[in-house]
């Protein structure tokens, strides 16, 4: 299959729009990564995001809307927290976990009774669900078990030959994925942490938002993951990424005993000049968004200079910052080392 990438205007979005009518996929930029979408009430259009993805089919996607009034048939109910959440977060970067509407494919909730569903404020995004009436499916647009793809050229790197349509809206705003929490249980759980962070909803809620504890440890062997997608290795480089919590000083210190041919840090803006092995810097250490938005892409250019090892400066883990911490401990498949 060849694959289209083109800028976005009047006439990309229309043909963007018809297809996703036509039950066919077609990757375009969000405000958090870009994403692959497809009709989320056509199950046979959703099964192409799996296999576009090599996704396991049990790993449920998100719906994108693009008003209130698109939620009916979606959601069974939206309850008085989804209502709180909405008016302080949507269009936003927040994915609520609600009782599944009748009109979802099950393929897109791989089987649960609840559906994941968010209302995107990047404008392309917004656009083509206006022009298509389709509320979509959409997954971070990388191959399953790669860094999630901030840009058009990273997605073509991952998906060329594998859809028709890449629209290319340029870089996107935050980097990282959006916020979840459901809302179908007794209490508000946090199950991926992003750039509306679990501080800013128990202001808006007047309650605590419980933190699954997938988000920042390994689950046990046998312990059932809520969100299932915690449970993979994700987000890896090719590269063997440990995290090294401690000093800078100290950090310092261990790459200079540690480098070798291959041998790459992660740090924070300023300090590779500083450091006795190449380095990729990943945003500033004070600010967390800046990490958020220069992750994903900063371990993907650490596979295209050929890292085979590389060492992480450790994020803090509240605010913005557990998303970060979030996404790098899985890309290191949680080795930590204390310093
Ligand atoms: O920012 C985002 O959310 C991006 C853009 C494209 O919108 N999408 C995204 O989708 O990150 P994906 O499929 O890569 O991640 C969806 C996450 C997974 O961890 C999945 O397990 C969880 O949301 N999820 C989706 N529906 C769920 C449900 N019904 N119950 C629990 N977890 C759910
Ligand atoms: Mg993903």
């Amino acid at each position: 299959m060849e694959t289209k990438v083109l800028p976005v205007n009047d006439e990309s979005i229309a043909l963007a729009a018809d297809l996703l009518r036509r039950g066919e996929l077609v990757a375009l930029p969000t405000e958090t990564v870009y994403g692959i979408a497809a009709d989320a009430r056509n199950g046979a259009a959703v099964k192409k995001i799996f296999e576009a993805k090599g996704r396991p089919q049990d790993n449920p996607l998100i719906v994108h809307i693009c008003g209130m009034d698109m939620l009916r048939g979606i959601v069974a109910e939206a309850p008085e927290r989804a209502k709180k959440l909405a008016a302080a977060f949507w269009p936003g970067p927040l994915t609520m976990v609600l009782p599944k509407g009748p009109e979802v494919s099950p393929v897109t909730c791989a089987g649960l009774d609840t559906v994941g569903v968010r209302m995107p404020s990047n404008p392309v995004v917004q656009a083509v669900i206006r022009r298509s009436g389709v509320a979509f499916a959409a997954p971070s647009a990388n191959l399953s078990g790669r860094p999630s793809p901030t840009n058009a050229a990273d997605t073509f790197a991952d998906m060329n030959g594998r859809l028709p349509l890449i629209l290319d809206g340029g870089e996107c705003t935050y980097g990282v994925e959006s916020t979840v929490v459901s809302l179908a249980g007794e209490q508000p759980v946090l199950l991926r942490p992003g750039y509306v962070t679990k501080e800013q909803m128990e202001q808006v809620l007047g309650e605590e938002v419980v933190v699954s504890h997938a988000i920042l440890e390994k689950l046990g062997d046998g312990e059932v993951a809520r969100s299932p997608g915690m449970k993979y290795k994700h987000y890896a480089p090719k590269a063997q990424v440990t995290i090294l919590r401690g000093s800078f000083q100290a950090y310092r210190k261990y790459l200079a005993a540690h480098a070798a041919d291959g041998v790459w840090g992660l740090c924070f803006d300023g300090e590779s000049a500083r450091l006795p092995v190449p380095c990729i810097e990943y945003g500033a250490e004070e600010d967390p968004a800046a990490q958020a938005h220069r992750l994903f892409s900063a371990l993907r250019e650490l596979d295209r200079a050929g890292a085979r090892e590389v060492y992480a400066r450790c994020p803090e883990t509240d605010g913005v910052s557990m998303a970060v911490y979030n996404r790098l401990i899985r890309a290191a498949a949680f080795r930590v080392v204390e310093l």
